[in-house]
C-alpha cells in the first residue's frame, strides 16, 4: 500500500455567517507544505474571515478545516499558534512603545518551554532556551534587513518598517503555516518590492508554507503558486496564475480592474 500523507491545510465546505448574512458558503481547498498560496477577491469578499476561521478567532457554521488531518475547528487561537499557523494582519498589531527587538522576541514567547519556576530550578535548560531564542531572533532581523532599527520604538518607524517587523515577530513563533493579510497594502513600489523578495525568501530559505491575502494583483500573480478566487464569500476560481487571469468568472468579478502582471 502507497503511503499516503495528509495536506498540510484543508478547507472543507466551510459555511460562516453573520446573523443570517453569509460571510463565506462552501469553502474549500487544500493547501501542501511549502506551498505559497493566494487569496483574492473583491472588498468584503470573505478572505480575512477565513482567516478569523482558520486560526480560530470565528468559529463556522458549517463545514470543517483539517490541518495535517486533524478537525482543529473550534480550537482556541494560541493553541492553533502553536500548532504552527502564525499570522500577520491587515492593520498593523505591533506595541508601538517596544522596539523592534522586544516585538520580535514577543514572538519567541509561544516557543518557549521553560515556565518560571523551572527556569530558577533548571538554570541551564533555561540559559540554553534564550541563546536559542536570540539567535533566531537575529537570525530573522538579518532576514528582513531591519538590523538598523532594532533599538528603535516601533511606533517611530515608517510603515513599511512597521510591516517587516510584524512579519519577524510571526516568523519568530516559526511556524509551518504563515497567513499574510495584505502585506504590501499601503506601500510605495520600492517597499512592495522588497516584501516581496522577503516573501520569496522566507519561503526558499525557510520552507514556510503561506496564504498570500493581497488586492496587489501584480505581486500576487508574480509570486504565488496557486491562487484561489472568492467573490461575496464563494469560491469563483482556482488555479495557477495563468489559469486565474483566463478565468471568465474571475474576470467578471473583477471587471474593470487590472488582473494582470
Ligand atoms: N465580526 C463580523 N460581524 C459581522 N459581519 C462581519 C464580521 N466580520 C466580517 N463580516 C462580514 O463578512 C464579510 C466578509 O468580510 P471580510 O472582512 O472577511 O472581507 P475581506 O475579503 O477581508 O475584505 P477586504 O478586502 O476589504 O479586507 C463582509 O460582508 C463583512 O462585513
Ligand atoms: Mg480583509
Amino acid at each position: 500500500m502507497a503511503f499516503v500523507t495528509a495536506p498540510l491545510l484543508e478547507f472543507e465546505n466551510v459555511g460562516l455567517s453573520f446573523k443570517g448574512v453569509n460571510a463565506l458558503t462552501d469553502m474549500s481547498f487544500t493547501m501542501t507544505a511549502g506551498e505559497l498560496f493566494a487569496v483574492i477577491g473583491p472588498n468584503g469578499a470573505g478572505k480575512t474571515s477565513a482567516f478569523n476561521c482558520l486560526n480560530g478567532v470565528y468559529k463556522p457554521q458549517r463545514g470543517d478545516i483539517r490541518w495535517k488531518g486533524d478537525s482543529i475547528l473550534g480550537m482556541r487561537p494560541d493553541k492553533v499558534a502553536e500548532l504552527g499557523i502564525a499570522r500577520t494582519f491587515q492593520n498593523i498589531e505591533l506595541f508601538a512603545h517596544m522596539t523592534v527587538l522586544q516585538n520580535i522576541t514577543l514572538g519567541r514567547h509561544i516557543r518557549t518551554n521553560v515556565g518560571w519556576l523551572a527556569g530558577a530550578v533548571w538554570y541551564g535548560k533555561a540559559k540554553r532556551e534564550e541563546m536559542a531564542n536570540r539567535e533566531k531572533v537575529e537570525e530573522i532581523i538579518d532576514l528582513l534587513e531591519i538590523e538598523a532599527w532594532r533599538s528603535y520604538p516601533v511606533g517611530l518607524l515608517p510603515y513599511g518598517i512597521q510591516k517587516r517587523v510584524e512579519l519577524g515577530r510571526a516568523l519568530a513563533m516559526e511556524p509551518e503555516l504563515l497567513l499574510l493579510d495584505e502585506p504590501v497594502a499601503g506601500m510605495n513600489l520600492e517597499e512592495t518590492e522588497d516584501m516581496a523578495r522577503f516573501i520569496l525568501d522566507i519561503r526558499e530559505e525557510l520552507g514556510i508554507a503561506m496564504i498570500l491575502v493581497e488586492h496587489d494583483m501584480g505581486l500576487v500573480m508574480d509570486i504565488a503558486d496557486r491562487i484561489l478566487v472568492l467573490d461575496f464569500g464563494q469560491v469563483i476560481g482556482e488555479g495557477t496564475p495563468l489559469e486565474v487571469q483566463n478565468n471568465p468568472n474571475v474576470i467578471k468579478a473583477y471587471l474593470g480592474e487590472e488582473l494582470t502582471a
